[in-house]
């Protein structure tokens, strides 16, 4: 219980330099003078000495940049390789996503890719982060690179921006460019069942190769296939940010 006096939304936790120091920012005495001089917020308000942070739930920012995030929680950013299914278990014995990352924490892919599609997934153990990026509520935008069969001719890309019939009914409106000769750079914020292959099927241009090239503000050219890396905290605020209910 906070007794009185207690910083509104201050919560029980440990000593803001103690977790500073944890963190990286040098001794505990180092940490002290940083906080001292104002250079910390939690929450928004400059910290002052004696405040106490759970980092489950206090913004701690160190000269505006936040410092880590919760304890335990680990976020991966995979460049899936064609062939590998998008799923936690295979009973077929097929290569799978979660062995392309550490083994523990045990993570799950967040939505999913098509064995035979590649490019960006992420992968976490933060329940509530992957569920609601994977709300239609939240609509996080996904880029792909389709190479198709054909050229297709602005009539075609046009339907594609402005939504084509599926059997599960009419796509949203997505954004859609045409990189001559044969690929179309699409953005949507739907999740359905291989999206992207129907779409380009419908309007007579069939999918050869599709490769996913961003997740919200995930983006990594650096990133070879069956490679993998952990987000940056600025990444993993920009996604909370994005998913966070208004
Ligand atoms: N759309 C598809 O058709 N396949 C994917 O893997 C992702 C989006």
């Amino acid at each position: 219980m906070s007794g009185p006096g207690a910083q509104p939304g201050a919560h029980e936790g440990e000593r803001l330099q103690k977790i500073l120091a944890r963190t990286g920012f040098g001794s505990r005495r180092v940490c002290e003078i940083l906080i001292a001089d104002g250079r910390v917020r939690v929450n928004g308000s400059v910290a002052d000495l004696g405040r106490r942070v759970d980092v489950a739930h206090d913004r701690v920012e160190v000269d505006g940049v936040p410092i880590g995030v919760a304890e335990g929680l680990v976020y991966y950013l995979l460049n899936k390789p064609r062939g590998v299914v998008t799923t936690a278990s295979d009973p077929q014995g097929r290569p799978i996503v979660v062995d392309l990352v550490p083994p523990s924490p045990r993570v799950f892919p967040v939505g999913r890719l098509d064995t035979d599609t590649e490019g960006l997934l992420l992968l976490t153990n933060d329940g509530e982060l992957a569920h609601r990026m994977t709300h239609p509520s939240f609509g996080v935008e996904k880029e792909y690179l389709a190479e198709v069969e054909g050229t297709p001719p602005p009539a075609a890309v046009r339907r594609l921006r402005e939504g084509v019939e599926l059997d599960d009914g009419r796509t949203a409106p997505a954004k859609v460019a045409l990189v001559p000769p044969n690929v179309l750079r699409i953005v949507i914020h739907e999740g359905r069942n291989r999206q992207v292959r129907r779409m380009c099927e419908a309007v007579g241009h069939p999918v050869v190769r599709l490769v996913r090239t961003r997740v919200g503000v995930l983006v990594d050219r650096a990133l070879g296939p069956g490679e993998w890396r952990s987000l940056e905290v600025g990444e993993v605020r920009a996604l909370e940010r994005a998913v966070r209910p208004a």
